[in-house]
């Protein structure tokens, strides 16, 4: 079994698609481990994306992260980290396939409704950033 983060936007959570984001994660398989709504702060959205603070669109993604509720999740399955990216589709909501979360629920770049971990390293950073080894029991 293999874990990976998986966040609901604040786009996404502010338009309301938590509920049919959850029941999608649901239907495909998923255990949900961990899951809590979080307001992050820019400092924190900054941490969690340290990654990309080299890159121009970095200002507009921590804003964007801190502009409202989202919600965090630890997902597990065989394969969670592939199996939750392919739910998601490509980053460009414009580039995602039909059937995708990001196809149906993101309307841009920058405002693609969810978040997934992209390899098993990532995966341990980001679930260790908002839960402690308690939380996923
Ligand atoms: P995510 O998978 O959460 O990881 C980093 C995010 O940066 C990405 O989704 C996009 O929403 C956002 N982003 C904004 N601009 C760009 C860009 N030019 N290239 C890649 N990601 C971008």
């Amino acid at each position: 079994m293999e874990r990976t983060l998986a966040i609901v936007k604040p786009d996404a959570f502010a338009a309301g698609h938590a509920g049919r984001i959850l029941a999608r994660i649901y239907q495909e398989g998923f255990n949900v481990v961990g899951m809590k709504k979080l307001f992050l702060s820019e400092k924190q959205a900054a941490g969690f994306y340290h990654v990309h603070e080299s890159k121009p669109f970095f200002d507009d993604l921590k804003g964007f992260m801190s502009s409202g509720p989202c919600l965090v999740m630890v997902l597990e399955s065989d394969g969670a980290i592939r199996k939750w990216r392919d739910l998601m589709g490509a980053t460009n909501p414009s580039d995602a396939g039909a059937g995708t979360l990001r196809k149906e629920f993101g309307t841009s770049l920058g405002r693609n409704a969810v978040h997934g971990s992209d390899a098993p390293e990532t995966a341990a950073f980001e679930v260790g950033y908002f839960f402690s080894g308690l939380e996923l029991l």
